[in-house]
């Protein structure tokens, strides 16, 4: 029998109907003769697995073992392999998803049977594309235009984790509680960018409460990466930026009272005098992001600006007063992050982010890059810079 199906968990499965579209799958892509082990298990098994051969102790959803490589590779000529499969994972991220457990099942299982056929996501970005595109390319044979929810799911999807921006504004916070010239902000941005920070975050704020002048002018030298800078939609800042020339503007709403920023630009309404900003900005080559609330008016009115990005305010998700509050923040950023993406932005998301709350918004997968600072730097004062920013990346890339 070309499939194999083993079942080691308790939940009910549609198992005659995954083994039929499975036998379908091999003869799509041209390996009828070919055999496949799918076996289904729960959380505790598939961790074990995910430790003892991939160093990863937690639980994930799908992990192939190629028979064609290896110290049994040939024994078994036609057998390609085993795809294990955690059911308590698959439910959960179809149900985060909204997309039917059925098709999620079948999906993780023609994507660890393309793992078997010497597809890898993890080489690169071409890599990942051309494994989503056969993916897809088999789902849409599979089940048909009805299921075109999962289609354009898959359609959305980016293997490529979020990257990570990391905001230093707090380690200027505390040099300048003493105002004394440590610690600095600049030697923290290298520390972040050596634990694999994608980029460094600063807030100028009019008070200059933190971050100086000078700190986003040697940052401009030293950052490798690529430096964004927040600022409130004035001239001073305006003319300050087009000086510096950071790699991106982040346009934020600034009161002197807040004690941070306490929620996004209000767009809406105000969209030619938010468009004059973003022209005169983009004018001189710098890319802009609008800081935003998760709000698809904001969104819609943000499309009328000419803005390249648009940073989804998290705040609301972060300071949910209950898992129900929570629950309805998520449903509003996922939903933000998918209406964002079809209006052409590239979508960002941050603030009030921290390693107990960032794995469900980084999974979103129209999110490609996160700013956090607070948390970061907290913990820093901990465990090094270098190893705080390690710890959120490995949450960041373990989320997809
Ligand atoms: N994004 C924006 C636009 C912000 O204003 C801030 C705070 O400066 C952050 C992200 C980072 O927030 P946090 O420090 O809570 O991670």
């Amino acid at each position: 029998m070309p499939v194999e199906i083993l079942n080691y968990q308790k939940k009910s499965l549609p198992l005659a109907w995954l083994r039929r579209k499975l036998e379908e799958a091999l003869a799509l892509l041209h390996i009828p003769d070919k055999e496949a082990n799918f076996v289904f298990v729960d959380d505790e098994t598939i961790t074990h697995y995910n430790q003892f051969y991939l160093g990863r102790p937690y639980p994930t959803n799908v992990i192939s073992f190629s028979q064609r490589e290896g110290p049994f590779a040939g024994v078994q000529p036609r057998l390609l392999g085993d795809v294990l499969i955690s059911v308590d994972t698959a439910l959960r991220e179809a149900e985060l998803y909204g997309i039917p457990k059925r098709h999620y099942l079948l999906l993780l299982a023609v994507h660890g049977l393309l793992h078997l056929l010497g597809h890898e996501h993890e080489r690169g970005r071409y890599a990942a594309k051309l494994m989503l595109d056969k993916e897809y390319a088999v789902m849409a044979q599979l089940l048909g235009e009805k299921a075109r929810k999962t289609l354009n799911f898959l359609l959305r999807r980016e293997y490529m984790p979020a990257k990570l921006a990391v905001n230093v504004d707090h380690v200027a916070t505390v040099r300048e509680a003493r105002k004394v010239h440590y610690p600095d902000p600049v030697h923290a941005a290298v520390l972040a960018e050596l634990g694999g920070a994608h980029g460094i975050v600063v807030h100028l704020r009019e008070d200059r409460r933190h971050i100086q002048d000078r700190d986003v002018r040697l940052l401009r030298e030293i950052v490798k990466t690529k430096l964004i800078l927040e600022m409130a939609a004035t001239e001073e800042m305006i003319k300050f930026a087009k000086e510096v020339r950071p790699d991106q503007v982040t346009l934020v709403p600034e009161r002197r009272q807040e004690i941070t920023t306490e929620g996004g630009l209000k767009v809406k309404g105000r969209t030619a005098k938010v468009r004059e900003v973003v022209e005169e900005l983009k004018e001189v080559g710098l890319k802009v992001s609008i800081f935003i609330d998760p709000d698809p008016q904001q969104l819609k009115a943000a499309a009328k600006t000419g803005a390249d990005v648009v940073e989804l305010h998290t705040g609301h998700y972060a300071e949910a007063s209950g898992p129900e509050e929570m629950d309805l923040e998520f449903a509003r950023l996922e939903e933000a992050a998918r209406v964002a993406k079809d209006l052409g932005f590239e979508v960002h998301a941050g603030h009030g982010l921290h390693y107990h709350n960032i794995s469900p918004v980084a999974a979103i997968p129209e999110i490609e890059e996160f700013s956090i600072g607070h948390a970061i730097v907290a913990r820093a004062i901990m465990v090094g810079m270098k190893e705080a920013v390690r710890e959120m990346l490995c949450l960041i890339e373990r989320a997809r």
